[in-house]
């Protein structure tokens, strides 16, 4: 039971945190899977990499541009280093189980 209880916390406490950012920062235009105002972070995580989403929040300007978008409604993001990981991994977890179909259709961020 106590072994259980070892592995499990490091889980937790992970999913806190980058849960936190994201009920911080992104929550007003991203949902965890459904369309908000921006995209689900399920389709995110099916197509970017983490230096792409890295990229995305911290100049989303340029970066949306690499994307594809037409118009960047998404305001830059200074967020500590701790606070990027959380949230990068936190929206790789939402990556579908069949993402790596995608994979060949990443767009490239230099
Ligand atoms: C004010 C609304 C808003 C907030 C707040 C916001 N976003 Fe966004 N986000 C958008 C929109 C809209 C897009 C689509 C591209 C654009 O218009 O810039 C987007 C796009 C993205 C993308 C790229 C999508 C793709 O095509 O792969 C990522 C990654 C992302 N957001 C992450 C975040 C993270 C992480 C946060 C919180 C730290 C956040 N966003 C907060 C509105 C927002």
């Amino acid at each position: 039971m106590k072994k259980l209880v070892l592995f499990i916390l490091p889980i937790a406490l992970f999913a806190t945190d980058g849960k936190k950012v994201f009920e911080t920062y992104c929550w007003g235009c991203h949902h965890q899977t459904a369309v908000a105002f921006g995209p689900p972070f399920s389709e995110i995580a099916s197509k970017r990499s983490a230096e792409e989403i890295r990229a995305m929040i911290a100049d989303p300007k340029d970066v949306s541009k690499v994307f594809g978008y037409k118009r960047n409604a998404m305001p830059a993001f200074k967020l500590k280093e701790d606070e990027l990981q959380a949230i990068t991994k936190y929206i790789l977890s939402y990556k579908p189980a069949d993402a790596n179909a995608t994979d060949s259709n990443k767009s490239k961020v230099k």
